[in-house]
């Protein structure tokens, strides 16, 4: 029973809590549902923060925490380091920001499962509890290394290569059976604390070594799984504290964060497995090693693409990586503006896998104010592409290389890819002829309906524009 507020009102708090749990669960499921769509997206994290603020306030006095000092400077400090982080933080660089946070998510879970055992010692838990508490400090404590290394790969403070030695999987293996091993050993004598010590030391062990062997490359798809075994982590904290508000967000967080990945292993045409144990993809960007020698590709020039896409009818933009490099989201848009007033009818194609996170295009063109009816998904816009005059490629390689579809040896065979050269003609935006993220030369810059039109894509866009509006 509550000791602060009048008995009258204390009676009914347990019951009041619980139907505020119910409520803000509620609002987290609502606002993932809205995060489905780019224009309710907004709105759905809004909800879903204001859902976390009311869960976090209703759980301080639900647990009597009613000394606010620490937990007010804790709000100051995070909140002056998020909003920090979230203002300066590139849009090319959110990925290793969600790095970060998934890992202190997991550090987080795995402090307040250790912490929930340091407070009630002295208690005589049931087993179920022990080893959920072990669980928690487990993979709160891998996804926390986890996500350091992630973070450090993606930044280049390490290389982003993989790095395998062997006996590496063994030794995995080998690490997972002392962890839960001695997980069985603390649930029966929790009295002493040693075992308890050398699971999180072996965790924190485990998170580096499962993550060193992955590409840096691959790292999204790490990212996304670790974003989902912290949630898990989260869950199996609110276990051991009894909080149920806690397990249903991990568990969103969880699911989620494990359906996201199966749909970029999908989309890359790799399986999980793959993905964590097969050492592909390092930094990246090595100069094309096209097979039998060089070959021959066009270049086009601003005046030449101006022609062909303001004389067009219809003129597909297919975004990706470099687009987000060279920050040419707003001229793209600004190119779009100017062709629709000649009346050309433009669309852009998006890939689920072009860039390098999920919804990494959406979230580019959504800040430059590109109206959300334009983009199109990769199943809508590729039966579009043989009625297309113009597309326009920028900065996007792998999701637009015909190799996918027609080459069983290359490496991103069976890769669902934008149909483009299925389109009358094709202009490719890129510094130079060097390969994207899978490492291989792309058979679309060889085409006859091919033009290379070469350099940073903000800058070429720019030329673009002055020629257009010279037409
Ligand atoms: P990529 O295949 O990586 O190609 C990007 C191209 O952009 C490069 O070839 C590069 O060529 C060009 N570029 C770089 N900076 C540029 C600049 N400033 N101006 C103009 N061009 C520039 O990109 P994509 O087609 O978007 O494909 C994404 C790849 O990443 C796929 O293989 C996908 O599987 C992988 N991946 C994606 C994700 C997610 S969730 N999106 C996660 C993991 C992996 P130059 O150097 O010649 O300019």
């Amino acid at each position: 029973m509550s000791t602060f507020l009048p008995e009258s009102i204390a009676v009914y708090l347990p019951t009041f809590v619980q139907i505020v749990y119910l409520i803000t669960a509620s609002m987290f499921i609502i606002g993932l549902k809205r995060l489905g769509s780019p224009a309710t997206a907004r709105s759905g994290n809004q909800l879903a923060s204001l859902a976390m603020f009311i869960g976090v306030i209703v759980t301080l006095f639900d647990r009597e925490i009613i000394s606010f000092e620490y937990i007010i400077i804790g709000v100051i400090v995070g909140t002056a380091i998020g909003a920090l982080l979230a203002k300066r933080v590139e849009m090319t660089s959110m990925p290793e920001l969600v790095a970060v946070f998934n890992g202190f998510g997991g550090a987080a879970s795995a402090l307040v499962a250790a912490g929930e055992y340091l407070r009630i010692a002295e208690v005589n838990l049931p087993g179920s509890d022990l080893f959920i508490m072990c669980i928690s400090i487990f993979i709160g404590s891998v996804t926390f290394t986890g996500s350091l290394i992630a973070y450090a790969k993606l930044s280049g403070k390490i290389s982003g290569n993989p790095i395998t030695f062997p006996g590496q999987k063994p030794l995995n293996a080998l690490l997972m059976v002392v962890i839960l091993g001695l997980s069985v050993y603390f649930v029966i004598d929790p009295t002493y604390l040693v075992p308890l010590l050398i699971v999180l030391g072996i965790s924190l062990l485990l998170g580096i070594l499962f993550v060193i062997p992955i590409g840096g490359a691959d790292m999204p798809v790490v990212i996304s799984l670790l974003n989902s075994l912290s949630g898990i982590a989260a869950s199996a904290a609110g276990f051991v504290v009894g909080n149920s508000l806690l397990i249903i967000a991990g568990a969103l967080v969880g699911a989620s964060g494990l359906i996201l990945t199966n749909i970029m292993c999908k989309a890359m045409n790799r399986t999980l497995t793959n993905v964590l144990f097969g050492a592909f993809g390092g930094d990246g960007g090595a100069a094309a090693v096209g097979e039998g020698g060089p070959k021959n590709y066009k270049e086009a020039m601003a005046d030449d693409v101006a022609v062909m896409t303001a004389y067009a009818q219809r003129v597909v933009i297919v975004p990706g990586y470099g687009l987000a490099v060279a920050q040419a989201q707003h001229t793209i848009r600004e190119v779009a503006s100017l062709l629709e007033a000649k009346g050309v009818d433009v669309k852009y194609g998006i890939h689920p896998v072009a860039g390098r996170m999920p919804g990494h295009m959406n979230v580019l063109l959504a800040e430059a104010n590109v109206p959300y009816p334009q983009l199109y998904d990769m199943d809508d816009i590729n039966p579009e592409f043989e009625k297309t005059d113009v597309v326009l490629v920028i900065g996007a390689n792998d999701v637009v290389n015909p190799q996918a579809r027609n080459n069983p040896a290359s490496p991103i065979y069976g890769m669902p890819i934008l149909n483009v050269d299925k389109a009358k003609t094709v202009i490719i935006l890129k510094r130079s002829m060097n390969t994207g993220f899978a490492g291989i030369d792309n058979d679309l810059f060889y085409l006859d309906n091919s033009y290379m039109f070469f350099g940073d894509a903000k800058k070429s866009l720019q030329t673009l524009v002055g020629a257009i509006k010279e037409l």
